[in-house]
């Protein structure tokens, strides 16, 4: 592929997740309905996390994902070739969307940390930009095309 969507870090988003807090625990529900701005296609979770650890560092081509903190909290900082925004995700039924064409590192994971992500297409190591430079010159060329 060699475009990538003229998204801007003002397209990531917090959304509340459907949840029921009780006196005997809380469940929180992501389903396919118009709450979600995507039908979910896969979910993945990531855990032992080294607090030190930063993961992400990369982009999307297609995926939209919304990432949750369902255990534990952790910063996502969101980059779109221009300006940078960070997230603290720390409630489990708070997700960040996150389109494609956006640069995502995450980081300052707490100590036992569990981070789930709902992806709207399963695993294609092609959808992925892995190379920063590469990044910068795909949304340059996008922001030229619109200018
Ligand atoms: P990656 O997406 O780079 O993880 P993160 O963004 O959290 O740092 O994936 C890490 C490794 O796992 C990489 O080798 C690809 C592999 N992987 C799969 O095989 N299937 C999947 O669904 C995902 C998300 C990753």
């Amino acid at each position: 592929m060699t475009e990538t969507p003229a998204t801007t870090v003002d397209d990531c988003r917090i959304i509340n997740l459907e949840h029921h807090p009780h006196s005997y625990g809380t469940l929180t529900v992501a389903q396919n309905s118009n709450a979600l701005p995507f039908a979910i296609k896969r979910i993945y979770y990531i855990y032992d996390i080294p607090t030190n650890s930063t993961r992400g560092g990369h982009s999307h081509f297609t995926e939209q994902c919304i990432l949750t903190a369902v255990g534990g909290c952790f910063d996502v900082s969101v980059f779109d070739g221009k300006n940078k925004k960070t997230f603290t995700l720390k409630r489990p039924f708070e997700g960040l969307y996150i389109p494609p064409g956006i640069w995502r590192t995450m980081e300052n994971f707490s100590s036992g940390c569990i981070v789930l992500v709902l992806s709207s297409i399963k695993f294609d190591e092609k959808d992925y930009v892995r190379d920063m430079d590469h990044f910068t010159e795909l949304k340059q060329n996008t922001f030229d095309k619109h200018l």
